[in-house]
């Protein structure tokens, strides 16, 4: 049976004043709460970083899921997972050797991800899937919330699903950018398995709701894909 769809919000939508209180709002039906982490480096914007995220982490038991748009991730990385963090993505763009970054966040306590930005191809990273444990491809171009989902990222989701079937990998295949009721199903059939949310989620009236459908709609399209 292939494991159910991960829905992950994205609290780069929440309210930074009341981040606690936003993240508990979807305890019972998220399954990961994204976390941007964005350096005014690798991407224009400026978010949260480490204090923050160690801060929260005391206030939910949702795992963290945490995406790390920063340059030097070698240096930063490992602290998020220290910190408690369920999975820490970095950018293959800002890594010089993933996989040694991979062993060392796995060293340290947290699942591996890497991330693939909307300009790079995915093709030289699939040789390093044995490494990972999730593949996030980005589905926009990094940096802010609420863009517009760019469906020829799709093409890369399929690759990488081919590959993890090829080789039975356990690895999740994550998709970031513009996901909501109108583009989660073609996600879901071109292979990702969990999807991060920030507009579909926070932007709605009832974010745990909006979770429970976006889940609904991408089993559905798995089942027939
Ligand atoms: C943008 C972030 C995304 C963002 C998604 O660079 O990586 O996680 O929060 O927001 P939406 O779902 O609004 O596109
Ligand atoms: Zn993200």
């Amino acid at each position: 049976m292939e494991p159910s769809p991960i829905i992950a919000p994205s609290i780069l939508a929440a309210d930074f004043a009341r981040l606690a209180e936003e993240v508990r709002a979807v305890e019972g039906s998220a399954d990961w709460v994204h976390v941007d982490v964005m350096d005014n480096h690798f991407v224009p914007n400026l978010t949260i970083g480490l204090p923050v995220v160690a801060s929260l982490r005391q206030a939910t038991a949702i795992p963290f899921d945490v995406h790390l748009m920063i340059t030097d991730p070698d240096r930063w990385a490992p602290g998020y997972a220290e910190a408690g963090a369920y999975n820490v993505t970095f950018h293959a763009e800002a890594c010089e050797d993933p996989v040694r970054l991979a062993k060392r966040l796995r060293a340290a306590g947290s699942k591996a991800g890497l991330a693939i930005d909307r300009d790079t191809a995915v093709e030289p990273y699939l040789e390093l899937l044995p490494y990972l444990d999730t593949l996030l491809i980005m589905t926009i171009k990094a940096g802010f919330g609420g863009q517009k989902f760019l469906p020829e990222m799709l093409d890369k989701v399929r690759d990488v699903r081919r590959r993890i079937t090829a080789k039975s990998l356990q690895v999740r295949l994550e998709v970031d950018g513009g996901i909501g009721a109108d583009t989660i199903a073609q996600a879901a059939e071109a292979g990702a398995d969990a999807f991060v949310a920030g507009t579909a989620v926070y932007g709605a009236e009832d974010p745990a709701e909006a979770i429970r459908k976006l889940r609904a709609m991408a089993t559905r399209a798995a089942v027939t894909a």
